[in-house]
């Protein structure tokens, strides 16, 4: 997102960084990603809503040159996370009596993060004003979208509530608006099974704390700005409902054919059975589109060769993600092949448990799965079959 006007006297002035290939060292970012920032020049102050990431702290000053904002009074951060906050030192160092507004619990993450003093900071209550004249800001605690310090910002004159993190996704684009709904459904879900899924119960309090706010627009920090929020709360309780589909997520990884031949199998019986399979060859794989897969599926099934004596060290990979991610998951098993012994169920099932789901019995055979190996693929399908219509009727 680059400098353009929201509102008379509110701009976007954050930067796009197109290409930008992971976040976290570990997020895939196939469509890149913005980090928004705001401007609101009101009749008395004028804040700065966030910040960017440091890479891109001279786009945020362009733009606020461009716009000739030559005094800030308010840094409102609503999250600690560098790449919205990374750039306070040198904007307050432009920018001198400009003052951090933001909670306690962020100040303290900001100081330690950024080596900030606190003389920088003014701090807020959970719903307290600030008035910047004609406009006035709310702020609003939103705890653990994604960290623990996290906020929202309410411009009430205007309607607009900036969210951070919270509805982002990560799509570089020049659009402004989230209009191309299909595309940032796709995109936003990415960043919500990578970022938010594992708040889901505390989101689904958040979302509660803004149901009857009067707001038009949501920006958030990451990708475009929301003028039809509707679209985007929809998909959050969506997402954050105990819901699940009948559907299986089935990430693999095979040395030498056995377990491919296993996971083949299953899922020929499983889509024999008008059940959605997603599987994901590992080594091979994009992890955020198996998060993705994650949020509404019933059930996974994690695939694994015996590496020496245990897992795939990708089975055990994408078995920590998953268990950092907790999905919604109601069944779990595990399906592998082995050549002399192990511990790879085992070892899997330890890393496993953040996830309260059923395990339904592992199939494990010795060597190439052949004759009764099969039958007990088929039970494995059957018997996720009668757990998913038990449970969606
Ligand atoms: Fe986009 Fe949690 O930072």
């Amino acid at each position: 997102m680059t400098l353009r006007e929201l509102k008379p006297g509110v701009h976007t002035v954050g930067a796009i960084d197109w290409d930008r290939p992971l976040f976290d060292e570990i997020i895939p970012l196939p469509d890149g990603t913005t980090y928004n920032s705001y401007v609101i020049k009101a009749s008395e102050k004028t804040a700065l809503i966030d910040t960017v990431d440091p890479s891109k702290t001279h786009e945020l000053i362009a733009n606020l040159n461009a716009l000739g904002i030559s005094h800030i009074d308010y840094i409102i951060a609503n999250h600690a996370e560098q790449d919205h906050s990374g750039s306070l030192p040198k904007i307050l160092s432009l920018y001198p009596g400009a003052k951090i507004v933001t909670n306690p619990k962020c100040k303290d993450f900001l100081k330690e993060l950024l080596l900030l003093a606190d003389e920088d900071f003014i701090t807020v209550e959970d719903r307290q004003t600030l008035s910047l004249g004609d406009r006035t800001l709310e702020f609003i605690y939103a705890p653990w979208v994604h960290w623990p310090e996290t906020m929202f910002t309410y411009l009430r004159e205007d309607k607009i509530l900036f969210t951070c993190d919270f509805l982002g996704s990560h799509l570089a684009t020049s659009d402004t608006y989230a209009d191309n709904e299909a595309k940032v459904y796709e995109s936003a879900k990415r960043y919500y099974a990578e970022i938010m899924m594992p708040f889901r119960t505390i989101i689904t309090k958040n979302l509660e704390k803004i149901r009857d706010l009067d707001y038009t627009i949501a920006a958030p920090s990451h990708g475009p700005v929301y003028r039809n929020p509707k679209f985007i709360i929809n998909a959050y309780n969506e997402w954050t409902s105990d819901k699940v589909k009948n559907e299986v997520v089935i990430p693999f990884v095979s040395m030498h054919g056995s377990t491919r031949i296993m996971v083949d199998y299953l899922m020929k019986a499983l889509m024999k059975r008008n059940i959605t399979v997603k599987p994901f060859n590992l080594p091979h794989a994009d992890i955020g589109q198996i998060a993705m897969a994650l949020v509404d599926a019933a059930t996974l099934v994690l695939a694994s060769p015996t590496f020496l004596v245990g897992p795939h060290p990708a089975a055990a990979y994408a078995a920590t993600v998953v268990n950092a991610l907790r999905p919604k998951l109601k069944f779990v098993s595990l399906m592998g092949s082995y050549g002399w012994g192990g511990k790879m169920p085992e070892q899997l099932t330890a890393i496993l448990t953040n996830i309260k789901a059923e395990i339904i019995p592992p199939v494990i055979v010795h060597g190439q799965p052949r004759g009764n190996d099969f039958t007990l693929i088929d039970t494995l399908a059957e018997s996720i079959q009668k757990k998913h219509q038990a449970l969606l009727g």
